[in-house]
């Protein structure tokens, strides 16, 4: 049920992957602010902060980046049921994973963004330094050196930062949420 007439919105979780670098933190970031514009309860889970509480025990192998993704996944769940439309920015680097995300979802519930941007572009931003220390070796199991990233092959919306702007973006995605019917045009 639309929460006011004027305002219709479905709560969903919108999950936001690509590579570290990729621009998931940006581009949800502006897409929240955009929803909160909206007046429409909304809410970002990112990766980074919640490494440092709700999984601060997890490290970068593949089972526990499998168990952060999956912990991440039900936090996500909650805040859906809860009423809100959940942003998610987390890498979730392997298909096996994003499977699972997606079946504990109902169809319409879970929907996927491949923020795609090339390894070489993200390499090149380096906002964080952290292609510098895997490239040197003083950093272990770094997605797309030395730790796989698998790309998604049916996402529900494919974007790309390396030639396009974010206010272009930005409107495919409120598009895309349009047409499924989580937020009015
Ligand atoms: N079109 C774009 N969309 C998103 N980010 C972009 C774009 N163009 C350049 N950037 C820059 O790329 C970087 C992406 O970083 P971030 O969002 O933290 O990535 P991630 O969360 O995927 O690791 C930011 O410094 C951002 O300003
Ligand atoms: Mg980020």
């Amino acid at each position: 049920m639309p929460h006011h007439q004027s305002q219709l919105y479905r709560p969903c979780v919108i999950w936001f992957t690509g590579l570290s670098g990729a621009g998931k933190t940006t581009t949800a970031s502006f897409l929240l602010q955009a929803l909160q514009q909206r007046g429409l309860p909304c809410y970002l889970l990112d990766g980074d902060e919640l490494r440092k509480g709700l999984c601060c025990e997890l490290g970068f192998s593949e089972s526990d980046r499998e168990e952060n993704v999956r912990r991440i996944g039900e936090a996500a769940r909650l805040l859906m049921d809860a009423g809100m439309i959940t942003l998610v920015a987390v890498i979730a680097p392997m298909r096996h994973m994003r499977e699972k995300l997606r079946a504990r979802f109902a169809e319409g519930e879970y929907l996927e963004v491949f923020v795609d941007t090339p390894l070489s572009v993200c390499e090149e931003r380096d906002i964080k330094g952290l292609y510098k220390k895997s490239r040197s070796g003083s950093l272990k199991n770094f997605t797309g050196i030395d730790s796989r990233y698998e790309t998604p092959l049916a996402p529900d919306i494919h974007l790309k930062t390396a030639n396009t702007s974010i206010d272009n973006n930005m409107d495919q995605l409120i598009k895309m949420l349009v047409a499924r019917e989580i937020v009015r045009g």
